[in-house]
């Protein structure tokens, strides 16, 4: 398992170019199930995530050329078998998106449930009823989801909350069921119409893009396409924070300020300076910080893959922020790693109360997943002297070469390979 070394007190200063969203890619790969021909994708991030999903895809018997650097070419033309195993289901959650395409194309999915996660239970449970409600039977046996519909009908699919897994589950397998489906209380988020202008290149009728209902006539047949995903806003907040940490001043290129404008809001109520220029963003240091309070919540609130990344900078902020998680139920983990180092935080249920500006001092943490790890990394950028950051995996799974294109701006971070 690989492990960074931080050496902390950096500041950064430069520019960094943002990535691909591995949110918006990971459905969009599984979108490719629903033709025989091939789906072509801009050149994307090296991230594990994407191996998984890829080798998947393979399993299932599609073919995906994905060499670094060039287009990634999925071509589904024929799978013998529409099962998705656990050993392959349980590395990555996202998996369970293959479910609605296979489904739509081939009538019946055998998908193993992904089970529990660090962050939070995650049932599947809105998926389930969506899909039934198109008319799919669905069993749980033996850990795996068999889905069956001989088949699919439009229907009316209200979710009971804006699930982003659920919706572009339900609207992979409505583009090709019989009739009209509408889909409320769709998830906004970003990724969510990233899907849907690809299913639309591939000949699906879709209406209400980014609105909250989804209506969808079903088309007898998709056909291939090329599309490039949008730019990743978690990342692009990531390296934003990471400059306001390390009193820095750093331009994220190729951003969506849009898709930040939760985040950006509350940098700014911080006292940093923030500037819009030719789809680039700029976040200038300017003093001191003061505290702000964020309370997450689905597209267009602040992002929860963000908060763990912004109770590290509020750890040096002046005054206390309260931070309430309202996504998932078990997402302070990170919380433990930061008060080792200095942070002086107090957790009641899904709150947590940040005291700054506290220095924090080098420690040995341990990622307990994705964005935790990205929390821990801010943190040792700042702290005094020498960190460790263990079980990296965690972030090899969303960032690409975090450490490198860090250093570019003046971190000083070592992978160690063990
Ligand atoms: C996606 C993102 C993840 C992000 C999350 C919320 C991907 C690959 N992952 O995850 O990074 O943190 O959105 O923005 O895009 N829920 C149910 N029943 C369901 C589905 C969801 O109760 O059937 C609950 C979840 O437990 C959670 C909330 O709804 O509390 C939101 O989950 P959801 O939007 O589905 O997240 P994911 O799609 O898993």
């Amino acid at each position: 398992m690989d492990y960074f070394v931080i050496e902390g007190e950096t500041k950064l200063e430069g520019r960094v170019e943002v990535r691909t969203a591995k949110n918006a890619l990971l459905p969009c790969m599984a979108a490719a199930l629903l033709t025989p021909e091939p789906v072509v994708f801009k050149a994307h991030a090296q991230l594990q995530d994407i191996a998984y999903m890829a080798g998947i895809l393979r399993h299932l018997g599609a073919t995906v050329e994905d060499e670094p650097g060039r287009p990634m070419v999925i071509t589904a033309e024929e799978i013998p078998s529409p099962e998705c195993p656990y050993d392959l289901v349980r590395k990555m959650r996202a998996s369970a998106v293959t479910l609605g395409p296979l489904l739509a194309r081939f009538g019946r999915a055998r998908v193993a449930l992904p089970g529990g996660c660090a962050i939070g239970a995650r049932p599947l449970d809105q998926h389930l009823k969506g899909l039934g409600a198109l008319g799919a039977d669905i069993r749980i046996e033996h850990g795996y989801i068999e889905a069956e519909a001989s088949k699919l009908r439009g229907a009316e699919v209200v979710f009971d909350m804006p699930t982003v897994g659920g919706t572009q589950n339900v609207l992979m397998a409505s583009v090709m069921a019989e009739g009209k489906t509408t889909i409320r209380n769709a998830a906004l988020e970003p990724e969510i119409a990233d899907l849907a202008s690809l299913l639309i290149k591939m000949g699906a009728s879709i209406e209400g893009l980014d609105t909250g209902t989804l209506v969808v006539e079903g088309v007898p047949g998709l056909h291939g396409a090329e599309h490039a995903c949008i730019p990743d806003r978690v990342e692009a907040g990531t390296f934003l924070i990471a400059a306001a940490i390390t009193n820095g001043d750093v331009t994220v290129e190729s951003a969506n300020a849009g898709h930040l404008d939760a985040l950006l809001v509350k940098l700014r109520e911080m006292g940093a300076a923030i500037e819009l220029v030719n789809g680039s963003i700029r976040l200038r240091a300017t003093g001191e910080l003061r505290a702000v309070d964020i309370t997450t919540a689905p597209h267009p609130g602040f992002p929860t893959d963000l908060q763990a990344q912004f109770m590290a900078l509020l750890t040096q902020a002046r005054g206390a922020g309260v931070v309430k998680e309202t996504v998932f139920e078990n997402r302070f983990m990170h919380v433990p790693e930061l008060m080792r180092m200095g942070a002086d935080i107090r957790i009641d249920g899904n709150v947590s109360v940040v005291n700054g500006p506290t220095p924090l001092n080098g420690a040995e943490t341990m990622a307990s997943d994705l964005r935790a790890s990205a929390c821990l990394v801010l943190a040792a950028l700042c702290a005094k002297g020498r960190s460790e950051v263990r079980r990296i995996y965690h972030l090899d799974r969303g960032y690409e070469r975090l450490e490198e294109r860090l250093n570019a701006l003046g971190a000083r971070i070592s992978r160690v390979q063990t």
